[in-house]
């Protein structure tokens, strides 16, 4: 049984068909890749699959449940987590408090107007505390866990983001594009973090516009064009794939 299983989706927008009976799948322990041009697709269905949006019709199993007509919190209580294509980070918030409100809703289930949050942190505050550093350690922002989320750089606020989203512990995390506006460093450091991420046990559904990083990192590749599947490989396969090509590689630099 694999992971993620989307069958025959199909969301309309008002006059636009954004995802056109697109089948796919993510099994577990790998980094897949979603790729296509611009207005493909590709938020639409990451929307869809964490229960932000649903489905006008068509079927999404996580770890065998159906979850097309769930909510965000349930489907992130089944254990996925996501990012989003612009910065959702809380900017007041210090970078160890943004990964602790990750890691509330895993224990509450809510979130912050559930109204437990001072109590509840008072209580837990010391191993949380610990925990979220730790994350923070790991994602390499551990000098400036205090510093406000505003105050780090877009790519670190990125990569805090990342952070809030793993906090759960997901056996899966959706990735909307984490290498856009990254340095040529950054997007290096953030492939080796994503690959250290599913060493740590937890599945990889990414979507990215940076060839050179989805080829490098992704173990399989779909591909989606004005909201059909075009085409589902390994990444060599995928490069030379003559309806990939045009659709969306040509001229492509694999920096
Ligand atoms: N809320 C919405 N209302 C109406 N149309 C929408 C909505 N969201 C997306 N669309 C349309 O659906 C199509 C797919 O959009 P989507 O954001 O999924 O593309 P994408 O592949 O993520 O593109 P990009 O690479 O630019 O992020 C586009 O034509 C877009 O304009
Ligand atoms: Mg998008």
């Amino acid at each position: 049984m694999p992971l993620l299983a989307v069958k025959k989706v199909v969301k309309d927008y008002e006059g636009v068909r954004a995802l056109n009976g697109v089948s796919l799948q993510v099994e577990k322990g790998v980094i897949k890749g979603l790729i296509g041009p611009n207005g493909a697709g590709k938020s639409t269905m990451f929307h869809l699959i964490s229960g932000m949006e649903k489905p006008t019709s068509g079927n999404i199993a996580f770890r065998g449940v159906d979850i097309a007509g769930k909510e965000p919190h349930e489907i992130s209580g089944l254990g996925m987590g996501r990012t989003f294509q612009t910065v959702q980070t809380w900017g007041n918030m210090t970078a160890v408090e943004n990964v602790m409100v990750g890691m509330h809703r895993k224990l509450i289930g809510g979130i912050l107007s559930c109204g437990l949050w001072l109590p509840w942190i008072k209580r837990e505050e010391k191993e949380v505390l610990r925990e979220a550093f730790g994350m923070l350690e790991f994602l390499g922002l551990s000098a400036k866990w205090k510093w406000p989320a505003f105050q780090l750089s877009y790519g670190e606020q990125k990569i805090l983001e990342i952070g809030r989203a793993l906090a759960t512990g997901p056996e899966l995390i959706l990735l909307d594009e984490p290498a856009a506006g990254l340095t040529p460093q950054e997007v290096q450091a953030l492939a080796e973090k994503i690959q250290q991420i599913r060493e740590r046990g937890t599945t990889i559904f990414v979507v990215e516009h940076h060839m050179g990083m989805v080829m490098e990192i992704a173990d399989e590749i779909a591909v989606l064009n004005h909201g059909e599947l075009i085409a589902e490989g390994r990444p060599e396969a995928i490069r030379d794939d003559p309806r990939v090509i045009r659709a969306y590689l040509k001229g492509t630099v694999y920096a």
